[in-house]
């Protein structure tokens, strides 16, 4: 059962929740320690997580599951009691998180409202993202899958992040898809896929209009109108619509 090292540890770890949502949050600036682990509701969360973690890891079975059940009712964060979570994880403001049963999450991590890392379907095993150290992840955020999310990285509000996050990117947009990274915009041959030229229509139009120079010289020199001009070559495929890299 549980010692007294795993109370210290809780304790160890309810600190540096609590230093996480006074350094992070804007609004708890000058707010004392006492009053944010009485009245943030991230802090409950996170607080009732590491009990019932704790119990999960020694063996309960009930009770884990009542604790985290218990926890989304007065916080709507429900935290799945087996998810692996790191130190100085802050969630700020809270309702509608969601974290899955195979979800890991690194150091100092952030996470507003509304954000979802979850599965992606029936699958079972390692079915939930990895989020390494130092990532925020903005509100509305679903992240599905068994995907890992770098270190450092920034997760738009209302992404829907499905592949893995290069460390130290920000990644907005369904689906989700690069706009930064390390603070520059993504660039090479690879990255403007929609926008790559198209050879063979380029190669039809210069002959189209080597024809239709003809023609004009032609019916010049005859007198008589072409009675049939070269028709525009269109693109065989569209090159309107966004660069999914951002770039
Ligand atoms: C993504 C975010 C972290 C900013 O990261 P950043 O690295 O500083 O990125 P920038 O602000 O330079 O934006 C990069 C590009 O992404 C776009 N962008 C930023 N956030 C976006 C979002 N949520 N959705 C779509 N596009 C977004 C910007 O317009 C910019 O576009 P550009 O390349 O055409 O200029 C921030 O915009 C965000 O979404 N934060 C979440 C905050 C939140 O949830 N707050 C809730 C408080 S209650």
């Amino acid at each position: 059962m549980l010692g007294f090292g795993a109370f210290a540890l809780l304790a160890k770890e309810l600190r540096r929740d609590v230093a996480a949502a006074r350094d992070r949050d804007p609004a708890a600036k000058g707010v004392p320690p006492g009053e944010i682990l009485a009245t943030w509701p991230g802090i409950h969360a996170l607080l009732a997580y590491r009990v019932a973690h704790a119990l999960h890891g020694a063996g309960v079975r009930l009770l884990p599951r009542t604790i985290s059940m218990l926890t989304r009712a007065l916080t709507g964060i429900e935290i799945h009691p087996a998810a692996r979570i790191g130190e100085g994880l802050f969630i700020d403001h809270g309702a509608g998180v969601v974290i899955g049963e195979t979800a890991d999450i690194g150091d100092d991590v952030t996470l507003y409202q509304g954000v979802t890392l979850g599965g992606t379907g029936f699958a079972t095993g390692k079915r939930h993202p990895t989020v390494q150290d130092n990532v925020t992840i903005g509100s509305g955020a679903k992240l599905l899958g068994p995907i890992t999310i770098g270190h450092g990285a920034k997760i738009g509000a209302n992404s829907v992040v499905i592949t893995d996050v290069p460390p130290n990117s920000t990644v907005v947009g369904n689906p989700g898809h690069p706009v930064r990274v390390d603070g520059r915009r993504p660039e090479g041959p690879d990255a403007d896929w929609i926008h790559l030229p198209d050879p063979i229509a380029e190669a039809i139009q210069g002959l189209a209009s080597r024809i239709g120079t003809l023609e004009r010289t032609v019916s010049e020199l005859s007198g008589e109108e072409p009675e049939d001009p070269v028709a525009d070559v269109r693109p065989l495929r569209t090159v309107k619509g966004p660069n999914p890299a951002g770039g």
